[in-house]
C-alpha cells in the first residue's frame, strides 16, 4: 500500500496516511480529514473537475504518481506539481498541500 505524507503549508502540520494502489489522491486524503486547499479554496473549488487548479501541490518523486494530464498542461502546473484532482498514486510520496492561493 502506497504511503502519501501530506505536509501542509499552510499551518505546517504532518501526516502520513496509507491509500490503495492507484487511488485518487484528492479523494484518499479528504477521506482521511485532512486539507488539500488554502483558505477559503475548501470551499470555492470545481470539486475535483480539474477546471480551478485550487488543488495544487508539490509532489515528490513524481515516479509514483500518474504523468500530466490534459487539464494539468492547460494549467501549466511546474514540473513537480500536480492537481491533487488528477492524480492516481502508485508508490510514496511526500506532498505539500495549501500552496495555492
Ligand atoms: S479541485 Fe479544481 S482543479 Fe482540482
Amino acid at each position: 500500500m502506497p504511503k502519501i505524507t501530506v505536509e501542509n503549508a499552510e499551518t505546517g502540520e504532518s501526516n502520513t496516511i496509507k491509500v490503495g494502489y492507484g487511488a485518487n489522491l484528492r479523494q484518499a486524503v479528504q477521506y482521511k480529514d485532512l486539507e488539500i486547499y488554502k483558505g477559503l479554496n475548501s470551499m470555492m473549488n470545481c470539486r475535483g473537475l480539474g477546471l480551478c487548479g485550487t488543488c495544487l501541490i508539490d509532489v515528490e518523486p513524481m515516479e509514483n504518481v500518474d504523468p500530466h494530464s490534459f487539464f494539468e498542461k492547460l494549467q501549466k502546473v511546474g514540473p513537480n506539481q500536480k492537481l491533487s484532482c488528477r492524480t492516481k498514486v502508485y508508490g510514496d510520496v511526500v506532498i505539500k498541500v495549501a500552496i495555492k492561493d
